[in-house]
């Protein structure tokens, strides 16, 4: 039996330990967060109603058992002062029966809530930001039983230009939600600034490598100037394409706990045709970056039902793979490689096409099984992950018809003896690993 002392002096050393452990250690997104944002569809124009007819329409549309848990309250629900005690007070016009009511009413349905701020004096919107606040604001959306924290990086007085003064920044909040007690999901919103991904692994659960997603496929556009990831003005309205080819490089800093995140979905949203959703979805997944719908759930079509809910798709986030990566980008075609985490030696293969007309496209072994070279002499069973085709077996290349702006998503099983099964060889250790 455990005698009081000792009751005590546990308890002590697990407030201590959770006082000092790191946000990627608060046992959060072991796979990439999945749920429902309020702002690409609504902005500023959120309430009670809104957040709690979102999460009333992503249960009935059971989108919950698909793994889309959070529901995520973005930013303009405070007011513009903070209380005479330094407390950041909510909009009682927007939310008559306050945060708390509304957490409690979405943890009855079974889902998280998520909160938003910004590590700056204001958010984006010009509300109070968390900066200097830090304590305080993680009590307070503690108090309210919060499960995620969106954290912004408006107005942050010129707290950036090296990733250790980033760092810092942010790691004060990450600090400050541990010693809640409370687990609560750190989800960094810096745009890639200061490339988050050599240093937000110890202290985030995602971090956002791009300026903010826009509904649309493929377009340069001077306020989202950059095509590369090292980016000194991330901006705003990045298109899908532009996303993608910045995340690229970057998933070899992706590990369990701590992911790249490519921004919110744009699925149900204008302006997107079926193929290009498809292909946004299949990379979102691939990479494992969160998946946070972005649409009007509330009027969710068919379509964007099906596309959300294809759970071969689902599982390229969720389940045993590792991130995916490029294997080449040619003209206007990209090949996507990911393998499985277990030794069955299965491959997704992913041909994104985003040229102007429908093409043919050889893939061959040699770009797939880029280091294990007794892999390209075997056979696989190929699926088609989107139309649940069987393609048969497939030796030396794979040959597939992609739409104008789609993707051909293919999962490749081994199709041989299984006694003189090419061995799968490993370059480096996995982070999951070490
Ligand atoms: C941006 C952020 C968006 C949204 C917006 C709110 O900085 O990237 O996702 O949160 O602020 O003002």
């Amino acid at each position: 039996m455990i005698s009081i002392p000792q009751t005590t002096s546990f308890i002590l050393a697990l407030a201590t330990l959770l006082e000092t452990a790191l946000a990627s250690d608060n046992g959060l997104a072991l796979t990439p967060q999945m749920g429902w944002n309020t702002w690409n569809t609504f902005a500023c124009n959120i309430n009670e109603d809104t957040i709690l007819g979102a999460a009333k329409a992503l249960k009935k549309l059971k989108l919950d058992e698909y793994g889309y848990h959070y529901v995520v309250m973005d930013d303009c629900w405070s007011l513009h002062q903070r209380n005479a005690t330094g407390y950041l007070q909510y909009d009682p016009v927007k939310f008559p029966k306050g945060i708390k009511h509304l957490a409690d009413e979405i943890h009855a349905l079974g889902l998280g809530f998520g909160m938003y701020s910004s590590a700056g004096r204001y958010t984006c919107g010009r509300y109070p930001g968390s900066l200097n606040f830090e304590e305080k604001d993680a009590d307070l959306f503690a108090e309210w039983e919060v499960d995620y924290l969106k954290y912004d990086n408006c107005h942050n007085e010129g707290q950036s230009g090296t990733p250790l003064i980033s760092y810092n920044r942010y790691e004060v909040m990450s600090r400050a939600l541990n010693k809640t007690g409370r687990p609560i999901l750190y989800s960094m919103c810096n745009w890639g600034e200061d490339s988050p991904w050599d240093w937000a692994p110890t202290i985030a659960n995602s971090w956002r490598m791009s300026g903010d997603i826009v509904n649309v496929f493929d377009r340069y556009d001077d306020r989202c100037p950059c095509d590369d990831y090292i980016c000194r003005l991330p901006g705003h309205h990045c298109s899908i394409m532009n996303i993608i080819n910045k995340a690229a490089p970057l998933g070899q800093k992706a590990h369990t706990g701590a992911w790249n995140d490519l921004d919110m979905l744009e699925i149900g949203n204008d302006n997107l045709d079926y193929e290009e959703q498809k292909l946004h979805f299949s990379i979102w997944a691939m990479v494992k970056s969160p998946l946070i719908m972005g649409h009007d759930i509330m009027h969710t079509s068919k379509q964007t039902l099906e596309i959300l809910t294809n759970k071969d798709i689902i599982d390229l986030s969720q389940g045993n793979w590792g991130v995916a990566y490029r294997s080449y980008k040619k003209e206007h075609s990209q090949l996507w490689l990911q393998d499985s985490k277990d030794k069955s030696g299965n491959i997704v293969v992913a041909l994104i096409n985003n040229g102007d007309k429908d093409d043919d496209f050889s893939i061959h072994f040699e770009d797939i099984f880029l280091d294990e070279w007794d892999r390209r002499k075997v056979g696989y069973q190929v699926t088609d992950l989107w139309t649940k085709e069987d393609l048969g077996v497939v030796k030396h290349k794979l040959k597939v018809k992609v739409k104008r702006h789609g993707i051909f998503v293919g999962k490749l099983a081994f199709a041989g003896d299984p006694n003189v099964k090419p061995k799968v060889k490993k370059y480096h250790a996995e982070p999951d690993e070490l």
